[in-house]
């Protein structure tokens, strides 16, 4: 038995490596102190070469050639950085656009919808790369191991998986000492400053929003410290003008903002850009997690609280009252299987089969005013609205809504309730 078969337990799933056999290790690496004491934990421990994969899903402020750098310096073979913003807006997003996707009434699954698209990439580069692993950064009491490991045992049955956090027992300190042993630059934030250990917040953010985990976010009667906001401008500190701004859907795809025509990732840059100025998109969210953990997570997802909201209020106004009443259930039953890292499940096809052809009329526009922290419909227009102003006016009467029609509706619709109150009442 080799070192490395020594000291791993035994695998638990078909999809798990075999310590015997991990030769080279396609690893998601995206700069952190987990994954860079990854980078060279897998070499050591496993005898295994690394290629690195870091993926660009518009986070702001990613300096993608030092992560190259690191991982060259740390023994990747190679770093690999993939800017999938357009994939992941169009294939992604869009799709959660159309689902009006909110988990758990507030999430919009920023985390959730990137995680499939970053898993179908490291199968993508393994396989192109010659590894037989994919490594990740995951810890084994959250959401995203579902999501990545799900998508590679689903798209690549052949490749298998590790998952170091989960298993190397390692705390914050250890690995602290770790990457000192191993010459792994640690930013000063990481260390803890000079005075106290304070560990970061553990973030992940893409175009789409920005999660914040951990520290007195655990707390659950802490109310938000002002330093965990580093997207979304306080609303207390929001411009004292309000703002209003006009988003142009065609067929369900934001296609303009203001007037002005935009592809799509600028366009949720720009949505991102306004309502963060104006404090828009904070949600102090609990959740429950589908490792069965509840949770707290402060969220920032300016975009998604401006474009769901104007989405939402122009597709209600294209569809019918029975379109608008079914389309609820249907919309929390695809957030709920995006958030379970079920991505790739033919349900979610199907019910995206529906989204888009109710989204067939959804063509419009939608006026949103922003002010201190709130984004509120302001005005509406659309050439398929099921609206017609002289039959809703209070100040017509007669035309095609003929009233004196409306007893007779009334005695046919109430007649089951009536007889059941009765019986009920006898
Ligand atoms: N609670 C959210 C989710 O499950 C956000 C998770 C953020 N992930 C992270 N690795 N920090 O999708």
């Amino acid at each position: 038995m080799s070192d490395a078969e020594q000291s791993f337990p035994p695998p638990t799933a078909s999809y798990e490596a075999d310590p015997g056999n991990v030769q080279r290790v396609l690893l998601l690496y995206s700069g952190g102190l987990d994954t860079s004491v990854m980078l060279k934990w897998i070499q050591d421990r496993y005898e295994a070469e690394v290629v690195c994969l870091t993926v660009n899903l518009g986070q702001p402020g990613e300096d993608y050639a030092v992560i190259v750098e690191k991982a060259r310096r740390l023994g990747a073979l190679e770093c690999h950085v993939v800017d999938a913003r357009e994939e992941f807006a169009r294939e992604y997003v869009l799709p959660a656009i159309k689902a009006n996707a909110l988990y758990g009434g507030g999430y919009p699954l920023f985390t959730a919808l990137g995680r499939p698209l970053i898993a179908k990439l490291a199968v993508d580069y393994a396989r192109s790369n010659g590894c037989d692993t994919i490594a990740h950064g995951c810890t084994g009491k959250g959401n995203d191991q579902v999501r990545i490991e799900a998508t590679v045992a689903t798209l690549a049955p052949e490749l298998r998986t590790i998952a170091p956090v989960r298993s190397w027992q390692m705390g914050r300190e250890e690995e602290i000492a770790y990457a000192r042993e191993h010459g792994i630059p640690i930013k000063s934030h990481q260390a803890g400053g000079t005075g106290g250990e304070i560990a970061p917040y553990s973030i992940d953010d893409n175009l789409w929003g920005r999660s914040s985990e951990g520290r007195w976010i655990e707390e659950l009667d802490h109310a938000p410290e002002d330093d965990v906001f580093q997207l979304v401008t306080r609303p207390e500190l929001a411009p004292d003008e309000a703002e209003t701004v006009e988003i142009e859907f065609e067929r369900g795809v934001p296609v303009g903002f203001d007037g002005e025509r935009m592809e799509l990732v600028a366009l949720l840059e720009r949505a991102a850009e306004v309502a963060a100025r104006h404090g828009v998109g904070i949600v102090d969210h609990i959740e429950d997690r589908i490792v069965g953990l509840k949770v707290r997570d402060i969220y920032e997802a300016p975009a998604a609280a401006l474009l769901l909201p104007a989405h939402q209020e122009l597709e209600k106004l294209v569809c019918t009252i029975h379109q608008n009443q079914f389309k609820g259930g249907l919309e929390r039953q695809w957030a709920y299987l995006v958030y379970a890292g079920l991505w790739w499940e033919p349900l979610r096809g199907d019910l995206d089969a529906y989204m888009e052809s109710v989204n067939e009329q959804v063509t419009g526009t939608i006026g949103m005013k922003l002010y201190k922290g709130h984004a509120r419909v302001v005005t509406r227009s659309s050439p398929n609205a099921v609206y017609d102003q002289a039959l809703a006016s209070f100040g017509e009467s007669g035309g095609l809504f003929s009233q004196t029609a409306s007893p007779g509706f009334i005695e046919l619709w109430s007649l089951q309730s009536r007889m059941a109150w009765r019986l009920r009442n006898r």
